[in-house]
């Protein structure tokens, strides 16, 4: 069985690579829908309905036994509602038949821990993960349970620790976190447009730059594309939250921990790239972002 790696487009090529160059070992699909391409301006119910179909394919095509959603928005809008109905309900028929349960993660909460670490993080993202509010939402979870220590668990995250937590403010606090979108980002990364791209980026982070931030979160596939010309933005000392370093560590940990779903995977060292539309510019970016001898595979949702 392989691991399935779900984005909006061709961005998720980039986490896609870490994760193989760090377990070149397993079998890897990748499934970019770049006929829809892009999630961040949709509403949560486009992007909730398109996520599902591309998660479905996955299991029922191409016999994933986990998936990564590697799209921020994805993550934010649509991952919770498709693990509680989409998964429980297809994992349920599958316990009736005596088959083994399927698991899909996102990037989001990983991402999170990792800037619950620290006292003042920004986040850029997408409109629509901006909007969602998902990033401080979580990060302020892991606050809690980075407070209560590693046997907490999430159902400790209610009124009252939040309340004990904050009364206990000598040596807790959460973490402050400041957000904003970049909507013209991704388009000019695509583009190839990499002096407007820049000219942008000053532009979004510019309320970033009185915050004295410890972390910036790079809450979007494309975002790590520009990690350099970002610290070069905001200061030498601030540390990058790059999705690219975070979840290989962590999907490799994941598959430590879980041998039920490690052993049921394959391991002839194959990635296959599937696209829902083929244009010469998609081509083009997949071979930049992934390998000169990158081959797509059109498929329909
Ligand atoms: N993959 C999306 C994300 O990480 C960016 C591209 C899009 O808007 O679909 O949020």
């Amino acid at each position: 069985m392989k691991i399935g790696i779900f984005d909006s487009g061709l961005g998720g090529l980039i986490i896609t690579k870490a994760i193989r160059k760090a377990m070149p070992e397993y079998d890897y699909v990748y499934l970019g829908d770049t006929k829809r391409v892009p999630y961040g301006n949709r509403s949560h119910e486009a992007v909730y309905e398109f996520t599902r179909e591309a998660v479905d394919y996955l299991f029922k095509k191409e016999n994933c036994a986990i998936i990564i959603i590697a799209c921020n928005t994805a993550s934010a809008r649509a991952l919770r509602r498709i693990q509680q109905e989409y998964l429980v309900s297809y994992n349920s028929s599958r316990k009736i038949m005596g088959e083994s349960l399927r698991k899909i993660l996102g990037v989001l909460i990983p991402t999170a821990e990792e800037a619950a670490k620290y006292k003042k993080v920004g986040v850029l993202g997408t409109l629509g993960t901006v909007s969602s509010n998902s990033f401080p939402e979580e990060i302020k979870k892991r606050n809690l349970l980075l407070f209560h220590g590693p046997h907490s668990n999430l159902n400790m995250v209610n009124e009252t620790n939040i309340a004990y937590a904050k009364k206990s403010t000598s040596f807790f606090s959460f973490t402050r976190v400041f957000q904003n979108s970049a909507p013209m980002l991704v388009p000019l990364i695509e583009e190839g447009e990499k002096v407007l791209a820049i000219q942008f980026l000053k532009k979004y982070l510019k309320p970033f730059l009185n915050k004295k931030l410890d972390a910036i979160v790079l809450g979007c596939t494309h975002y790590p594309f520009y990690k350099k010309e970002i610290k070069k933005i905001l200061g030498k000392k601030i540390k990058v939250i790059s999705q690219d370093e975070i979840i290989p560590k962590k999907l490799k940990d994941y598959l430590l921990k879980h041998s039920e779903i490690e052993k049921k995977l394959s391991k002839n060292k194959k990635a296959k790239i599937l696209v829902t539309d083929i244009t010469p510019n998609i081509k083009k970016l997949s071979q930049k972002w992934f390998g000169k001898n990158t081959k797509l595979e059109c498929i329909q949702l």
